[in-house]
């Protein structure tokens, strides 16, 4: 069994890390994707576990296709009444990289009709799709015109972990605040900061990590769950090793705070959705009565205003102030996420390093101290 786990652009080691500790083959890691071997129990496993992946796809077939007629017979290779029960809504996506076959809505159209083929035994047949039932998400993903026939067994992306009650403007991906946490390089052992925490994505992810809770295991559906062919079992056992795996007593300092009281409100109902306020502690204040700390230990995880309605005097100040808080207090680890590129000329700090990173479709940069 091939499994086909995507996720944002320039994460993709941490995704294979995650995926070499489930003790899967990996086949290959490329430009967001991880493509990767084992038995069919472990498609609950890696579903429940992925904190930076964002679907996870089982392969149903795959081969070089050069042309339409070579797509279509692929497709039609599979048993898709295996996979579609009479009337689910069928999706297909697809992507194409470096091949013939280049037109996106061309290769879904394609796709579409082998499938229906398939089903009904007829080119002219129509497929009834009742839209009250969960879709079945087909990618087909070709690259080097090698295409693989993928089924998405996630459902909704596995970034959406249901703890955030209210979007708002702002949000990071919860799948980039678990990954800037692990790239943050936090020990667990000495506090981590959040000092602008809004709706406490990095705070609440960090308490996950930290307390080894599967982050797919507190509010999530996956689209398996509906596959008549795979057995609840798998999923039953994974989460029962899940919740043994999670540390229900062991102590860890998180400090989240915001100058905004009704964020600090919201971060603290989604740590309660997620079952880890008592993880965190939430504070409001404003960043920069940290400027007189002169001891501070442990690591910064953040993600600092950057645009719009502040104007950019302001945002100087913000990051020559963090720089500030940095420089006074050298055994501090840091690390933040911004797209507010005039950092890199502004401060005099510490060695650091910056990492391309996307937050939804905005490159930024991820600014580590080394
Ligand atoms: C880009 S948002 C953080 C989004 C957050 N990572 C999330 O996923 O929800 C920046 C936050 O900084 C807060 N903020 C702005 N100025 C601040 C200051 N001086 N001290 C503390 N927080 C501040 C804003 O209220 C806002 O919540």
């Amino acid at each position: 069994m091939k499994l086909f786990v995507t996720c944002i652009a320039w994460v993709e080691s941490i995704l294979n890390k995650e995926i070499e500790r489930l003790k899967y083959k990996i086949l290959k890691t490329s430009d967001r994707y991880v493509y990767c071997e084992t038995d069919d129990a472990w498609i609950a496993r890696v579903n429940l576990w992925s904190r930076v992946g964002n679907k996870v796809h089982l392969e149903l077939n795959s081969w070089i296709v050069n042309n339409f007629d070579d797509l279509f017979e692929l497709v039609s290779e599979i048993n898709w009444k295996d996979y579609v029960d009479s009337s689910n809504p069928i999706i297909v996506n697809a992507v194409s990289i470096k091949s013939w076959l280049d037109s996106i809505p061309a290769i879904q159209k394609t796709s579409k009709k082998a499938i229906v083929t398939k089903i009904t035994g007829s080119k002219d047949e129509y497929l009834f799709e009742d839209t009250n039932l969960q879709p079945r998400e087909i990618l087909i993903f070709i690259e080097d015109n090698e295409c693989r026939v993928l089924l998405n067994t996630s459902w909704e992306a596995l970034h959406k972990r249901w703890y955030r009650t209210s979007e708002h403007e702002a949000p990071i991906k919860e799948s980039l605040g678990a990954a800037l946490v692990l790239l943050s390089g936090w020990s667990y052992k000495k506090p981590l900061y959040d000092f602008f925490c809004w709706s406490g994505t990095i705070a609440i992810e960090a308490a996950l990590i930290s307390r080894n809770i599967a982050p797919g295991s507190l509010w999530r559906k996956f689209a398996f769950e509906d596959f008549g062919w795979y057995p609840a079992t798998h999923l039953e056992e994974a989460k029962k090793e899940a919740e043994a795996k999670s540390f229900k007593d062991k102590k860890y300092e998180i400090i989240a705070s915001d100058i905004d009281a009704y964020n600090v409100d919201m971060a603290k109902k989604n740590a309660e959705n997620a079952w880890v306020s008592d993880t965190i502690k939430f504070e409001m204040k404003d960043f920069s009565a940290y400027l007189w700390a002169k001891k501070l230990e442990g690591t910064v995880v953040s993600n600092p205003p950057y645009w719009l309605r502040l104007d950019s005097n302001n945002l100087d100040k913000i990051y020559k102030d963090l720089a500030k808080i940095f420089n006074n207090n050298p055994d501090l680890n840091w690390g933040f996420i911004t797209s507010y590129f005039d950092f890199d000329n502004m401060v005099n700090l510490d060695p650091w390093k910056k990492r391309k990173l996307y937050n939804w479709n905005e490159k930024c940069y991820f600014y580590k101290k080394v």
